[in-house]
């Protein structure tokens, strides 16, 4: 018998190929597909907190608008809104009728509830376990082991907007933990 050729080991060179490439297409579609869904959830979104402002949202998702806010949240009293992260927020509104250029995250750094301002004595105090913040929110009783977050409020058009506190807390003269 004779050496056999090279071309005899590839008889459907062409057939083979488009098998190759329609396999390849079949696999990469998926892997993309599923890099691409990763990618996506790696990468924090512009908006929503990140870096930049979100506006303060009321309990119906409307925009907070701060003379209507002022007018019906008037000192000492002090309510919530939507803000950075979605978090719950205090806006705090002065004896002036002017709010204060922060806003206190109103999530417990214990186990996360929500802390109510207790009016009577000017503090807060977490229902689930007993924690309490200052007036500016700063821990004073445990088991919370940090005090209650800031955030940066402005008055952008009329309406309210928080952005985010990097620099040092003034309540303990510490790097915020939070950022
Ligand atoms: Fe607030 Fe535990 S969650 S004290």
């Amino acid at each position: 018998m004779g050496a056999v050729g090279a071309d005899d080991f590839v008889p459907d060179m062409q057939r083979r190929t488009i098998m190759n490439l329609v396999l390849l297409g079949g696999a990469g579609v998926p892997v993309l597909w599923l890099a691409g869904g990763y990618i996506y959830f790696l990468v924090p979104p512009g908006g929503g907190g990140g870096g930049a402002g979100v506006t303060a949202r009321d309990a119906l998702g409307a925009d907070v608008m701060a003379a209507k806010w002022i007018a019906a949240n008037p000192y000492p009293g002090r309510a919530l809104v939507e803000g950075l992260k979605g978090d719950a927020h205090y806006l705090i509104v002065k004896e002036d009728k002017t709010l204060y250029d922060f806003a206190i995250n109103a999530v417990c750094t214990h186990l996360g509830c929500v802390v109510p301002f207790n009016r009577a004595q000017l503090k807060y105090i977490c229902p689930c376990h007993g924690s309490q913040y200052d007036f500016n929110g700063k821990v004073i009783r445990g088991p919370a082991p940090l005090s209650l977050a800031l955030a940066h409020v402005n008055d952008v058009d009329g309406k309210v907007v928080l952005s985010p506190w990097t620099e040092t807390d003034f309540r303990t003269d510490l790097a915020p933990w939070w950022k």
